[in-house]
């Protein structure tokens, strides 16, 4: 039997699949069976005030999610998907509560890993799917992530090595018919901004309310103490005698003698810094140091995403 078999096999039986995704692992079960999703929240420790994600492989699913789909939803859909864009729409009926917290919308996407889209043709039912780690770790973007997170819950993984975007989908709704971004990913407002013809606003700033319930300050969080700067040897000065791991950008000139360090992009490309992010973040926080000090991009497209994620990993 192949590996995409097996898991169809398994996922039928309303048994957990981590499934690889373009952003991060996914943990994945059958979004219309409440047993299967209850297995989700158990594995990771989520709230189960905290709505999934469902995944689809073709537009002409999108009926059977969701209902008085606005046609923005469309154009993003059609230019985006498959694509690491989440959207949250009205939801269709007999969408359970327990996939939406119960709450009156849905989140859906199609993601774009060849092997997760050859699983969705085969079954005849959707995949919710969290990023496949426990609740506040840091997101998997490789098989082993998934296990060291899990341990002994780690279900059957579908290999589909390194995740190439690395960081979660951005997540838009059109709340009272404005586009507004829950989460930023590796698709950039600027870029949404440029296909809608329109400014889309930013959701979740401080002050507004959560409405993605994921999108509390503290995730995403390493073991290790982990802070972040513009100006890296300023901060280093400020931990005389510290075990330090940095996290640089671009390549540094002269990287303090005593301290480990990783490189996210020597050409000081933000895409690849947020493909190599968590791997990163995974790798320095296994060496045992007193503190992660990491370097934040430029706030413009991407980079804005990394810096997110670096930030929410800093939040005590
Ligand atoms: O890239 C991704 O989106 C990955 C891969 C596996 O697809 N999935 C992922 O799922 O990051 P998760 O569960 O870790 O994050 C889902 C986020 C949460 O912040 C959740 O609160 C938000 O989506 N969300 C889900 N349904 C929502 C809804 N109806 N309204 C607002 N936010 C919602
Ligand atoms: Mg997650």
């Amino acid at each position: 039997m192949s590996d995409i078999e097996k898991a169809a096999t398994l996922l039928k039986q309303g048994e957990l699949v981590a499934i690889p995704t373009e952003t991060v692992y996914g943990l994945a079960a059958n979004a219309f069976s409440n047993e299967a999703v209850a297995k989700i929240f158990e594995t990771k420790n989520r709230p189960s005030t905290n709505p999934l994600i469902v995944h689809i492989h073709s537009i002409d699913q999108l009926p059977e999610i969701a209902r008085n789909i606005p046609d923005m939803a469309y154009t993003l859909a059609e230019h985006f998907w498959p694509g690491p864009l989440t959207m949250v729409l009205e939801k269709a009926p007999h969408i359970s509560d327990k996939v939406t917290a119960g709450k009156t919308t849905v989140a859906v996407r199609i993601p774009d890993h060849e092997l997760t889209l050859e699983l969705l043709r085969k079954l005849d039912f959707p995949l919710v799917a969290p990023s496949a780690n426990r609740s506040n770790h840091i997101s998997p973007t490789r098989p082993e992530h998934v296990k060291n997170s899990l341990g002994d819950k780690a279900p059957f993984i579908l290999d589909g090595g390194h995740c190439t975007r690395g960081i979660e989908s951005t997540i838009v709704g059109f709340e009272r018919g404005t586009p507004t971004i829950y989460r930023l990913g590796t698709t950039a407002r600027e870029e949404l901004e440029k296909v809608l013809g329109r400014p889309v606003e930013m959701g979740n700033t401080p002050g507004k309310v959560v409405v993605a319930p994921g999108m509390f300050k503290k995730h995403y969080s390493p073991r290790t103490p982990f802070t972040v700067t513009t100006n890296v040897q300023e901060e280093v000065e400020k931990h005389p005698g510290k075990k330090l791991g940095i996290l640089y950008f671009g390549d540094p000139d002269t990287p303090p003698a005593h301290a480990l360090y990783r490189i996210l992009s020597p050409e000081g490309d933000a895409r690849e810094a947020a493909s190599k992010l968590y791997g990163m973040m995974h790798e320095l926080d296994e060496l045992g140091l007193d503190l992660i000090i990491a370097q934040l991009l430029p706030e413009e497209g991407v980079g804005a995403s990394v810096n997110d994620r670096m930030t929410r990993a800093a939040s005590k």
